[in-house]
Parts: C-alpha cells; sequence; structure tokens
C-alpha cells in the first residue's frame, strides 16, 4: 500500500468527457489515403475516431467535458481557483485556451494556464495541479485536456492521419485530508524533439514550415514501450507497492500495441486495462481523462480504487500519477 505521506492531498472531485459528434470509421480513412480498415486495425486497433466539426474549438470541447466534471463534482465554477489545460492545438497563438475557457464558465480572477506537453499534456497538467494543491495555493482546480488534432494531420499522410482524433476530458481535482494522489513522475528528453513534431512557426503571418504531424512511428513505438514501462516502475517503486494492487491502469490511448506491450512488460492483465482507442483514436491531452471518465461513468472504476495513469508525447515528454479514486 502507498506509504504515509504528510497530507494535505488532492482527490478527483468529479470527471467530464466530450467527443464531437462526427465519426470518422476506417471505411470512411479508405476513401481518403490508400489504406484498409485491416492494416489500420492490426497494426494500431483503431477503428474509429471523432472529428471536430468545422466551427467546434478545443474550447468549445474543453467547455463541455469541464461542465460536466464540475456538475459530478458538485461544484459551481465560481469555486474553482485554478485552471490549467492542457492542449497541442489551442484556438489561438495567444492568449491560452485556459483563459478563453475561464471567460465562458466565469470563474473570474483564478490563474488559467495551458500546458503544452503533447499527449502527456493531461499528465503533466494535472501533476502541476496537484502540486498547486498540496502547497495550499490553491483548493479546488480544473484540470482539462482538449485537442482538434485532426487540424494539425496532413489528410495525405496515410502514416499519421488515420492515428489521432478529436475530443476533451476534464477532472475537477480538490484539497482533501486523504489521498487523493499519492505519487507522480514526470520526465523530458529534448533530444528526441523530431521523432514526433509539428516544425512549423508563424512569422509575419505566415507558417514557416510545416503545419502537419511528422512522425517516425517505428522510433516512437520503441521509445513508448520502453519508457512507459519504466516510469510507472518508478511511481510504483517510490509507494512500495506492486503492479496488483493497482484496481485500473489507465494508459494514454495511442495505439493497441504500445498498451499491450506496456501492460504485458508490467504484469497488468488486460482486465485491468481502460481501453479507448479503437473507438477515439488517439486524441491526445484529451485521451487520459476522457478514459478516465468513461470508466469512471460506466461504473469500471468505484470510489476507493487505486488507479495508474501514464501518457507518453512530443518533446519527448511522458509520466506517470498514482491515486485512490
Ligand atoms: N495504411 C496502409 N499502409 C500503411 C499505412 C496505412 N495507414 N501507413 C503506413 N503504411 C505502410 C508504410 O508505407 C510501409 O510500407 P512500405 O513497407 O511499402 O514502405 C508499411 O506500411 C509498413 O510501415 P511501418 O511504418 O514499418 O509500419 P509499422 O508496423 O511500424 O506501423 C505505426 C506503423 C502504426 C505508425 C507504428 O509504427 C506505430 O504504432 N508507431 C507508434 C506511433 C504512435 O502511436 N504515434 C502516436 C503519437 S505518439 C504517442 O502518442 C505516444
Amino acid at each position: 500500500m502507498y506509504q504515509d505521506k504528510e497530507g494535505p492531498y488532492s482527490k478527483i472531485a468529479g470527471t467530464g468527457g466530450y467527443l464531437p459528434e462526427k465519426i470518422l470509421t476506417n471505411a470512411d480513412i479508405e476513401k481518403i489515403v490508400e489504406t484498409s480498415d485491416e492494416w489500420i486495425v492490426e497494426r494500431t486497433g483503431i477503428k474509429q475516431r471523432h472529428i471536430a466539426g468545422e466551427n467546434e474549438s478545443t474550447c468549445d470541447m474543453a467547455e463541455h467535458a469541464a461542465r460536466q466534471a464540475l456538475e459530478m463534482a458538485q461544484c459551481k465554477p465560481e469555486d474553482i481557483d485554478l485552471i490549467i489545460l492542457a492542449t497541442t492545438t489551442p484556438d489561438r497563438i495567444y492568449p491560452s485556451t485556459a483563459c478563453l475557457l475561464q471567460e465562458r464558465l466565469g470563474c473570474i480572477g483564478a490563474p488559467a494556464f495551458d500546458v503544452q506537453a503533447v499527449c502527456s499534456g493531461f499528465v503533466y497538467a494535472l501533476t502541476t495541479a496537484d502540486k498547486f494543491i498540496k502547497t495550499g495555493a490553491a483548493k479546488r482546480a480544473l484540470v482539462v485536456g482538449a485537442e482538434t488534432y485532426s487540424r494539425i494531420l496532413d489528410w495525405e499522410d496515410r502514416g499519421t492521419c488515420v492515428l489521432f482524433g478529436d475530443g476533451a476530458g476534464a477532472v475537477v481535482l480538490e484539497a482533501s485530508d486523504e489521498p487523493g494522489i499519492f505519487a507522480t513522475q514526470l520526465h523530458a528528453d529534448g533530444r528526441y524533439n523530431d521523432i514526433l513534431t509539428v516544425g512549423g512557426q508563424v512569422n509575419q503571418g505566415e507558417i514557416i514550415g510545416s503545419g502537419f504531424t511528422a512522425m517516425n512511428g517505428g522510433e516512437v513505438f520503441k521509445f513508448a514501450v520502453t519508457h512507459l514501462s519504466k516510469v510507472v516502475k518508478e511511481v510504483l517503486a517510490d509507494n512500495n507497492m506492486q503492479a496488483d494492487e493497482i484496481d485500473w491502469f489507465i494508459p494514454h490511448q495511442a495505439n493497441m500495441r504500445i498498451i499491450t506491450a506496456t501492460a504485458k512488460k508490467l504484469h497488468f492483465p488486460m482486465e485491468k486495462v481502460v481501453t479507448t482507442v479503437s473507438e477515439h483514436g488517439n486524441t491526445s491531452a484529451a485521451s487520459v481523462p476522457l478514459a478516465l471518465n468513461i470508466a469512471v461513468r460506466d461504473g469500471r472504476i468505484q470510489r476507493g480504487q487505486t488507479l495508474l495513469l501514464e501518457a507518453i508525447g512530443g518533446g519527448f515528454t511522458w509520466g506517470a500519477v498514482l491515486l485512490k479514486f
């Protein structure tokens, strides 16, 4: 069991999620690029993904997910004293999508900022919010992961466009005398910035370089499996815990092969692993909170259970969070 550590802790009081209405199946993608349902399912486990409507923004999706999380937490927007939003696809270069969300919700005055750690964004944001709460700097945080990832995909590149989808997930994290989050680990290795990137930059009103996702799939795969199992072992060791003490493993939903390879390395039976990748694709920063929300709302995850969240993404960045729900 987790070691006794000094409180205060931060605890998840509510979860929320949102997926856009439009679904793009593998059969639909077969009409866009030269690929097949068989290839996509065999290599990634993905069968479909949701795609944001033309006028739907990251902030729109974040708002839906946030309102659901607030409702479950029985908390009013004005009770929120911190907003952290993880995204790779903000509505604007600035201000942050967190500030745009704040205006919509009306929790004016609370600090609000975005976190950019690509697919690890939610784990980074949750860890940051946990530290604010532990130090007494915040009492109730709204933590969101939201992406319109489809907008930074080259729909002529079959190597990447089949992998991603859009959506948002959110949690309300609040101060508590009992755990809550009891261990977090974050890492980055900027030497790997080129294996997954959108390399362009805005200069004088134009995008210089590419505005599309470029990926070395093989390198990403190897990096992910090695570093995810390592970081999970780290958080477990920090707390003298064994994998069999975890009730639910909620990994980043990049690819079914990465999830099963990591679970196997860690000896997690697949019955304890929450997977949504077949229905959502990789929703980047939204993937972990979306999966969490789904398993909470369908009754798999119960109060008092121990959860292990992990993610890895561009940067490269990766991390894990161990918590009692
Ligand atoms: N449909 C059909 N064929 C395809 C497709 C496609 N969508 N994409 C690539 N191919 C072809 C390639 O062109 C190549 O053909 P060739 O042999 O004639 O050159 C062949 O399939 C094999 O390509 P590989 O890249 O070797 O295929 P691999 O088995 O490595 O699978 C994949 C590719 C699925 C991208 C894999 O490398 C992977 O899962 N990588 C991890 C990527 C990932 O999850 N990224 C998400 C973002 S990062 C993150 O969230 C952690």
